[in-house]
This record gives structure tokens, sequence and C-alpha cells, in this order.
């Protein structure tokens, strides 16, 4: 059997993110849709003048069928609420919209796996879509995955985040040049070590902060 590697083919002419999300459901772009409940579309207004964009859906999401509804949103939530910007009028989505996970060797936990390069770039044409039906003025990467995505393999997180960034041509919609700002993942100051975690948080509020300064 042929493997695709390109979400491509399922992305429908749409600009009704309804009608994407419900197409998504039908992708086989990559092979994570075999082990996932379902595909977790991105969610909020559309047009929008802020979209976040995360890594993947985690446990929480892929069985809600909604971005950042568990631990990690909680932390979004309240890194969102502290820098300021209202959850509702802002459009959330994930790099990659289905969970990759593996099961722990007893029970049945499924613990996150970092989805790979190929399967990033499958689930490119979805975020794409979603930029063209969203139009954001600011765009905010948070975490590797994320910037990856959209700001290619070789970007360096530690080197530019926050920094007032822009996406190459090929790399965004015709007509679209929002400014992007790249942070950390909301996870990653969960998982960091307890004394970090003021610090960590901190930060990412700062860099939500000045990535809400740039609409004026
Ligand atoms: N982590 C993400 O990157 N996205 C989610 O939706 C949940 C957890
Ligand atoms: Fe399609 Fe993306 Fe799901 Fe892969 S992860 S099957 S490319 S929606």
């Amino acid at each position: 059997m042929p493997t695709t590697t390109s979400a491509t083919d399922f992305v429908p002419p749409s600009l009704e993110i309804a009608d994407l999300a419900a197409a998504a459901q039908g992708c086989r772009g990559c092979g994570l849709y075999e082990d996932a409940t379902q595909a977790v579309f991105g969610a909020g207004v559309a047009p929008a003048r802020m979209m976040f964009i995360g890594e993947q859906p985690g446990d929480s999401e892929d069985r809600a069928g909604k971005p950042f509804v568990g631990p990690a949103g909680r932390l979004l939530d309240k890194a969102l609420a502290a820098a300021g910007i209202p959850r509702e009028p802002v459009y959330v989505t994930n790099a990659v919209k289905h969970f990759k996970f593996v099961r722990a060797e007893r029970g049945a936990r499924r613990i996150h796996k970092t989805p790979s390069r190929t399967e990033v770039v499958a689930c490119r044409p979805w975020l794409v879509a979603e930029l063209t039906a969203v139009e954001p003025e600011v765009v905010v990467l948070l975490g590797a995955t994320a910037a990856k995505s959209l700001l290619g393999s070789a970007f360096k997180l530690t080197a530019h985040r926050g920094e007032v960034l822009r996406l190459a041509p090929q790399d965004r919609p015709e007509g679209l040049d929002p400014q992007v700002v790249a942070t950390i993942h909301p996870s990653a100051v969960l998982r960091g070590p307890h004394e970090a975690r003021d610090d960590a948080f901190a930060s990412l509020v700062d860099d939500l902060r000045s990535a809400a300064a740039l609409l004026g």
C-alpha cells in the first residue's frame, strides 16, 4: 500500500473552519489517525486577530475533540489571563491534529510522543488552511514543534524566542503576512523543575504580553 505523507489531498477548498474541521476527520495524510480517537481541529473565532499554535492534542484533547482543554490548556488559560488576553476572541490550534502516543507498559495510560518532522510537515496543509481562514495579524507559536512547522526545521527557539518574526512567503498563504512570536510550550512550564516554574510561567506571560502588544 502506498504511504501518503501529506494532508494536501484531504484539505477542501472551503475557508469555513467547520468544513475544514469536518474534513480533517477523514485525513489519512500520515499514520497518526490510526491510533488516535479523532482529529482535534482548531477552535475559536475566524477571522481572529491572534492565533495560537501548539504541538498536538494531548490525551484529554484526543478524548474531548478540542484543543488545549487538559493540563497544558489550563496553564495556557492562566497565562493568557495573566497577559490580559481573553481566550474567546482568539483562535487556538495545533501543528499536528492527531494525538501521537505510546502506551505505558502496564495499564492503559497513554504517554505523549513528540511528532516526527515527517508528520509535522504532512499536517502543515491544515495549518496553512487555518491561517487562510483565520487571517491573524499576530501568530504565537507555542513550543519548538509549532515553531519548526512554520519557520523551518533549523529554527532555534532558545535563540529567537520572543522576537518578532515573519513567515517565509512559501510558508504562508498568499497575501497574509502576520507578525509571529515563538515562545515556550505551556507544558514546558509544567514539566520543568518545581523551583523554576514561577520563572518559566512569568517568561511565558511576558512573551504573550509582547505578542498582544503587537496588535496595537
Ligand atoms: N498540548 C498541545 O500542544 N496542544 C494541546 O491541544 C494540548 C496539549
Ligand atoms: Fe492528517 Fe495531520 Fe492527522 Fe496526519 S496528524 S492524519 S496529516 S490530520
